[in-house]
């Protein structure tokens, strides 16, 4: 199946990345969003973004405007039915990604393939309250999606073999390298990531280092491009929070249990670089300082 044009639901940090890409593939973008805010500020997000590629060489003006011609926004979610694939990157909570999908599909083309980049909720769970669990899969950017080479396909136990081959086809048209991720808690990247960001949690939490020392130490001794807390701020503390639960439920496990410090950060409503502050406060104009 050819895929012409995506449907984006969801205009934030990884919505705004994905429309970034697909556009400047070549492909038409309908990306939607409850509120016309998200939409407007996304738009500016990839403009800004799509700039600094032009400044660095890698993409050309004329390019940059076709991309950006490309994308329409709309906050009317049926507005993005017709396309021929959409990928839903809404907040990561289940009830919510289940209410857009029940929006959805009653406007949808039989061949339409549904998609979503949830981080860590089951896809085969996802696509079975669906009309379509083979025409439905994991399609899962990395943030920030313009820089990050992977994409995470993980296929449902529904999900057919034409089905994948078109989002593989699409990933190989990004320019980016699928890898292929059985349909258990967070997959692949998420199930090995967080742990390690939760355990730099624990190392805070028991006071063996402080916030410089552990990002200091990942950095510099195993060559991270972030240390795990700087990259937990970057990746929202909610969301480090809600896939160590997904693993913990899913997996019953204690060894994913979270970190009650990262539990204590989310509940004060620190979550990281969105809110200005997490690990780091990011409200000066200075270097980030650590909140420990
Ligand atoms: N959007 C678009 N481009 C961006 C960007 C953004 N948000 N941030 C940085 N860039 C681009 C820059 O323009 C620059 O491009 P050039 O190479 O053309 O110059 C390049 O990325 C490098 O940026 P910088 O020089 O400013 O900064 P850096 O070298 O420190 O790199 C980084 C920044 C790419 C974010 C790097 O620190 C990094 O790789 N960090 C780790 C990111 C990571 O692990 N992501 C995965 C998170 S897990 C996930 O996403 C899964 C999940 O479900 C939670």
């Amino acid at each position: 199946m050819e895929i012409g044009s995506i449907g984006i639901v969801g205009a934030g940090q990884m919505g705004n990345g994905i429309a970034h890409v697909c556009a400047l593939a070549g492909y038409d973008v309908v990306l939607t969003d409850v509120s016309e805010d998200a939409l407007a500020a996304a738009l500016n997000l990839v403009t800004k973004n799509l700039d600094r590629q032009v400044s660095r060489e890698k993409i050309d003006a004329a390019e940059r405007d076709a991309a950006l011609a490309r994308i329409r926004t709309t906050p009317t979610l049926i507005d993005c039915a017709k396309c021929d694939l959409i990928i839903e990157a809404a907040t990561e909570r289940e009830t919510v990604k289940q209410a857009i999908f029940e929006d959805l599909v009653p406007h949808l083309a039989p061949q339409t393939i549904l998609t979503s980049n949830t981080s860590s909720i089951s896809i085969t769970r996802l696509g079975s309250r669906t009309d379509r669990p083979q025409k439905f899969m994991g399609f899962h950017f990395m943030n920030p999606v313009p820089v990050m080479q992977l994409v995470e396909l993980i296929r449902g136990i529904a999900t057919d073999q034409e089905t994948f081959d078109a989002c593989k086809s699409v990933v190989d048209r990004l320019g980016k390298q699928a890898a292929t991720a059985e349909d258990f808690p967070a997959f692949i990247v998420n199930r090995i990531l967080m742990p390690m960001i939760n355990e730099a949690v624990y190392v805070l939490y028991e006071g063996v280092g402080t916030i410089k020392s552990i990002d200091t130490s990942m950095r510099l001794g195993a060559n991270h491009p972030m240390g795990p807390l700087a990259l937990a701020d970057f990746i929202g503390l909610d969301t480090c929070l809600a896939i160590m639960n997904v693993l913990h439920d899913g997996l019953a496990d204690t060894k994913y249990r979270p970190c009650p410090l990262l539990v204590k950060y989310v509940e004060a409503g620190w979550l990281g670089r969105k809110t200005q502050r997490g690990f780091y406060d990011y409200r000066g104009d200075g270097d980030p300082v650590p909140t420990r």
